[in-house]
């Protein structure tokens, strides 16, 4: 069945409906509980605005964190309702449950265009359940909140890789539509995985090799060159014989990065000098050095200038370039230089006709932190793991759900 869109379901006529909407306002919070980076509010803003103005009765779901299926103020949003009515300029009240009292109370006083934010749906174990009755139930609830009129538009494309109640059951109990964000990202990652336009550079970085492995044995074909920095680097480094003293290192992976080197040794790039810290610190001593250069008991908190200068004569020729993952801890000032310079390559070659997507998650917020042009890049997606695993040719049961 083709998937039916925001549009389609003004088309069809939605004022005075109550619409469910699932967003990802999964947005990362200080320890004031401020919001860092409003990259996926500002995202969801198209879809909720259109819903609105058609005269829907809209019921927002989303998620903050990992609660595991409790309460916790923690984990609240009320700095994304806030945050939401700012940026709209119409107040988004917040229920203060999920399917509750006051949930119920709150959609039935909704008026056409009125916004209504549910609190947490991870508050509820149900959300997350793989027992699909249990998230059955509580998808029940959720469409109870709405009337016969009631449709469901899928728009938290951060999300959409996880078949959870609010992401997918919901979508199997009510006319469903696709959210112009999640056409958009679709449209966009398409583009990358099936045509992509040669040379095609895949940038990764972030923590851990763990994570990346299925991104890496997909896209290690396909690419051209694949450049490893960040955490994960080290991991590789390791593998080669490098002493990468007290860097990040899974040593349980250092046997397949060794096969992947041996596999695809002339496609990946690796760092060829690092920023060694005396410890993990905004602060710390540090100084450049050579791959076996970490004095003892150190660790490597970036990628050092010769790194940046040979991952940026890579890029400068590419024509798609995705980007998943920093090449630094890009949060203390003194070590986000790799991180800053890879951007900046993938800013001039997006300049000269490359196609860029960064990948969300962290290196979509090191790009607003580091405040580089957002507008430099062609796309910067609002998923982390939703991009990689479809970039990885895996099914997105949220999306796939849109279809039957
Ligand atoms: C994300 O931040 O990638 C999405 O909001 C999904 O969150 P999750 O990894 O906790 O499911």
């Amino acid at each position: 069945m083709a998937v039916k869109n925001v549009q389609d379901l003004i088309n069809d006529g939605v004022e005075g409906r109550y619409v469910l909407v699932r967003s990802d306002f999964n947005v990362p919070l200080n320890d004031n509980r401020e919001i860092t980076d409003a990259g996926r509010i500002n995202a969801s803003l198209p879809t909720l605005k259109a819903l609105s103005e058609a005269g829907a009765k809209v019921i927002v779901m989303a998620h903050l964190g990992r609660p595991k299926g409790e309460v916790n103020e923690k984990f609240s949003l009320a700095p994304v309702a806030e945050a939401l009515s700012e940026a709209l300029g119409q107040y988004v009240a917040l229920a203060s449950d999920v399917v509750g009292e006051d949930a119920h109370e709150r959609a039935n006083g909704l008026n056409d265009g009125d916004i209504l934010l549910l609190e947490n749906v991870r508050f509820d174990p149900r959300e997350t359940s793989k027992d699909e009755a249990e998230r059955g139930a509580f998808a029940d609830q959720l469409v109870a909140l709405t009337d016969e009129g009631g449709a469901f538009v899928s728009d938290g494309f951060g999300v959409v890789h996880r078949a959870q109640a609010s992401v997918y059951d919901v979508a199997k109990r009510l006319p469903h539509y696709a959210g112009g964000l999640v056409e958009k990202e679709i449209t966009v990652l398409h583009k990358v995985a099936d045509e992509p336009a040669k040379p095609y550079v895949v940038v990764l970085g972030g923590s851990k090799v763990s994570d990346k492995l299925g991104v890496i044995e997909a896209l290690a074909p396909k690419t051209d060159t694949l450049i490893i920095g960040g955490g994960m680097c080290y991991t590789f480094l390791a593998a080669q014989g490098h002493n990468v003293q007290e860097s990040l290192l899974q040593e349980e992976m250092i046997d397949t990065c060794k096969k992947l080197l041996d596999t695809y040794g002339d496609k990946i790039q690796l760092p060829v000098d690092l920023v060694a810290a005396e410890k993990f610190d905004k602060d710390a001593e540090k100084k450049i050095v050579d791959l076996d250069g970490i004095p003892a008991g150190w660790m490597s908190l970036d990628v050092g200038p010769e790194t940046v200068k040979k991952f940026a004569a890579i890029l400068h020729d590419a024509k798609t370039v995705f980007w998943n993952g920093p090449m630094g801890v890009f949060e203390f000032p003194a070590f986000a230089d790799g991180t800053r310079g890879v951007a900046q390559a993938i800013i001039e070659a997006t300049a000269n006709g490359c196609f860029s997507v960064v990948g969300g998650g962290d290196s979509a917020a090191s790009v607003r932190t580091l405040g580089l042009n957002e507008e430099g890049f062609s796309h910067i997606s609002t998923g982390g793991g939703a991009s990689l695993e479809f970039l990885e040719g895996k099914t997105l049961p949220g999306v796939a759900v849109l279809s039957e």
